[in-house]
């Protein structure tokens, strides 16, 4: 098992396999997009599968194929096949934004995924527009029910935002009376492309005391080890509701996770700009020992919260990226 300076073990990666989407949520990017990476700057499926298994074997139990949105990238299903092949691995699993993935999701139930993140900002079209920037409300719904009828757990993921869809939190809260989800409210973080200013009144003890105004018998739930969501429940709710204080960052101390980018940049923390390539040095022909020296160096030098990791940020003089970039 790997530790960083902190003594945290690192187990858990979180691998985005393209920038590209067929969303443009404002919390997220531009209206018109990014400047995508060239296919070239992306690494390969097989530069992808050689990172993950050289992790697994370092200790890493758990991947998380996110983006961008994962299932853009032409052929991804093989390449979740083959990951979830990995000796050692106990968990693989995905963030999507459900538009594609409904065809996919008896492939997903096959290959052992047990467990899909779904980002879902609002149950309202019009906000869906608004906040996307396309229509596609029914087309993620349409996972969800996919994901739900194949008994995958799903747990939803809506960034909370002032002036947007602060009015969704109740009926998204609702979706769990009747169905078995798991229902999380992110704070919303600053990683957009430079596309807005966000402000945080709506913080997780907000959204959490206005929960609480229409459901009092809001009970607090048992959390994981290194959970970033607070669990809560309602009596008689199927499902369950959790709060993500991602810009507040209070869940750092118990951080199991790192994340590659599409580039294959390693991001030990969120907040960090990354130093280690690994698609450069696999490029230029370093032997697996090398990769696993790589990883070993940019994990000891994972910084403490996402606080520190902002300042080396700022100190560096760089901007905040796209959650496409970084991988969500
Ligand atoms: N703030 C908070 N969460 C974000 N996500 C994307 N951009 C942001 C942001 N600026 C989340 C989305 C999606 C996941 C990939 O990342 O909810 O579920
Ligand atoms: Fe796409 Fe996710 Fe960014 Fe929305 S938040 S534009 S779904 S990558």
């Amino acid at each position: 098992m790997i530790t960083d300076s902190y003594g945290r073990s690192i187990n858990y990666l979180r691998l985005a396999v393209t920038d590209r989407c067929n969303l443009r949520c404002t919390y997220c990017m531009p209206a018109d997009g990014l400047n995508w990476l060239p296919h070239r700057e992306l690494m390969t499926y097989g530069e992808m599968r050689r990172i993950c298994a050289l992790l697994v074997k370092m200790g890493v139990e758990k991947i998380r194929i996110t983006g961008g949105e994962p299932f853009v990238r032409k052929d991804l299903l093989p390449f979740l096949q083959d990951i979830s092949r990995i000796g050692g691995l106990r968990e693989l699993t995905l963030t999507t934004n459900g538009l594609l993935t409904a065809p996919f999701v008896p492939e997903l139930k096959k290959m052992g995924i047990t467990t899909v993140n779904l980002s879902l900002d609002t149950l309202d079209r019009d906000r869906f527009i608004r906040i996307s920037r396309r229509d596609a409300l029914d087309k993620a719904l349409k996972t969800l029910d996919a994901l739900l009828t194949h008994d995958i757990a799903v747990k939803i993921n809506a960034v909370v935002m002032e002036n947007s869809n602060t009015d969704d939190i109740i009926p998204l809260v609702q979706l769990t009376k009747t169905l078995p989800v798991s229902v999380r409210f992110i704070e919303e973080m600053p990683f957009n492309g430079g596309a807005r200013t966000i402000s945080l009144r709506w913080n997780y003890l907000r959204i959490l005391a206005h929960i609480r105004d229409h459901f009092p018998g809001l009970q607090k739930i048992a959390d994981s080890p290194h959970a970033t969501a607070y669990g809560y429940h309602i009596p008689g709710h199927k499902g369950d509701i959790g709060v993500i204080a991602a810009y507040t960052r209070s869940f750092c101390g118990s951080c199991n996770r790192i994340r590659i980018t599409p580039t294959g940049m390693v991001r030990t923390c969120l907040y960090e700009a990354g130093s280690f390539n690994l698609k450069q040095a696999m490029r230029n022909g370093c032997t697996d020992d090398d990769l696993q020296g790589l990883l070993a160096a940019a994990i000891l030098k994972k910084p403490k919260d996402g606080w520190q990791a902002q300042d080396m940020l700022v100190a560096q003089k760089l901007e905040q990226q796209s959650m496409a970039t970084i991988g969500g």
